[in-house]
């Protein structure tokens, strides 16, 4: 395993032993396994981590800046891109050229699919892909990982229900990917028009994963997780679709029977209104812990991508 130097764009190109091993260096920044250690401040003590965002991002965002100034980095970069010499037409290329020379890692979040590989080829330094368009988001899938890891205390032997927009939606379909390697069965909950696209059924296929699909969600549902998503409006191209749609898969407070049996729920954010407040409440309606534990993940990585971390 290595870890030093290495890009972070697509969650297909880390092996299971390989995602093992960042959720367990993760718990070395979680206060929930070990009691705050002073030398995790300094561990990348002189490095400068640039944030490039030109896509609006509150929990990538902002837990990469409170990550790295908890190791003790510095921060530069941008989240509106019409403040900086784009504006003036500078191409993405020379912008990364450019911000490569002035830092240790980059993180970028961008509209377009592939565009952090593209980043990464012209890069000297680690890429961390922050999510490209409508195509890979790895470090939520890692953190997800870890949020299920934490709860249940393992991967292999637990049930996934993936809930939503399992059309468009990244998220559902890396963590899926992901949770493929592992020994889960995986139940899809969608409307039609929603569905997980047949190019991932295809894979899970090939690996023998176990799966189920529904359209609405099941009474007797029994599953360790229900990640909820939200209905992606601006990866529609017709907008009345959306609106016929949007509304299929609101959880309200009839969903606490489930949560009382157990299930645990789970949701990328941010939510729209597929997910009823009144839950929030709830010791198994995760999605707020489980968004802090991209803190620990993150924290992880920055260390382990400028080798500060010791891999096997
Ligand atoms: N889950 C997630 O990526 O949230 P942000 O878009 O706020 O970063």
């Amino acid at each position: 395993m290595k870890f030093k130097g290495r890009d972070i764009i697509d969650i297909n190109d880390f092996s299971k032993e390989e995602l093992l091993y960042i959720l367990k260096t993760a718990k070395r920044f979680d206060p929930a396994f070990v009691k705050s250690d002073r030398s995790n401040y300094t561990i990348a003590q002189g490095k400068i981590v640039a944030l490039l965002f030109f896509e609006p991002s509150t929990r990538t965002e902002q837990s990469f800046r409170s990550a790295a100034q908890k190791i003790g980095m510095g921060i530069i970069g941008f989240n509106d891109p019409e403040a900086t010499s784009i504006h003036k037409g500078e191409t993405f290329s020379d912008t990364i050229r450019i911000m490569d020379s002035y830092a240790d890692v980059l993180i970028m979040r961008h509209p377009e699919a592939l565009s952090a590989k593209k980043a990464a080829e012209v890069a000297q330094i680690p890429v961390i892909n922050a999510g490209d368009g409508p195509n890979q988001h790895p470090t939520q899938t890692m953190l997800d990982l870890y949020t299920m890891m934490k709860e249940a205390g393992k991967l292999d032997g637990i049930t996934v229900a993936l809930m939503g927009d399992l059309k468009y939606g990244r998220t559902v379909h890396a963590l899926s990917l992901a949770l493929s390697l592992f020994r889960v069965k995986q139940i899809f909950i969608s409307h039609p028009n929603l569905a997980m696209p047949d190019e991932f059924l295809k894979i899970l296929k090939s690996r023998k994963v176990t799966y189920e699909e529904y359209e609405r969600l099941p009474e007797n549902l029994e599953a360790n997780f229900l990640y909820q998503t939200r209905v992606q409006k601006e990866r529609f191209k017709d907008l009345k679709e959306y609106e016929r749609i949007k509304d299929k898969f609101i959880l309200d407070s009839s969903f606490k029977k489930y949560l009382d049996r157990g299930i645990k729920l789970m949701h990328p954010l941010p939510r729209v209104n597929e997910i009823d407040p009144a839950l929030d409440s709830h010791k198994n309606a995760i999605y707020f812990a489980q968004a802090r534990n991209g803190l620990y993940i993150r924290e992880a990585l920055l260390a382990l991508v400028l080798g500060r971390i010791n891999s096997r």
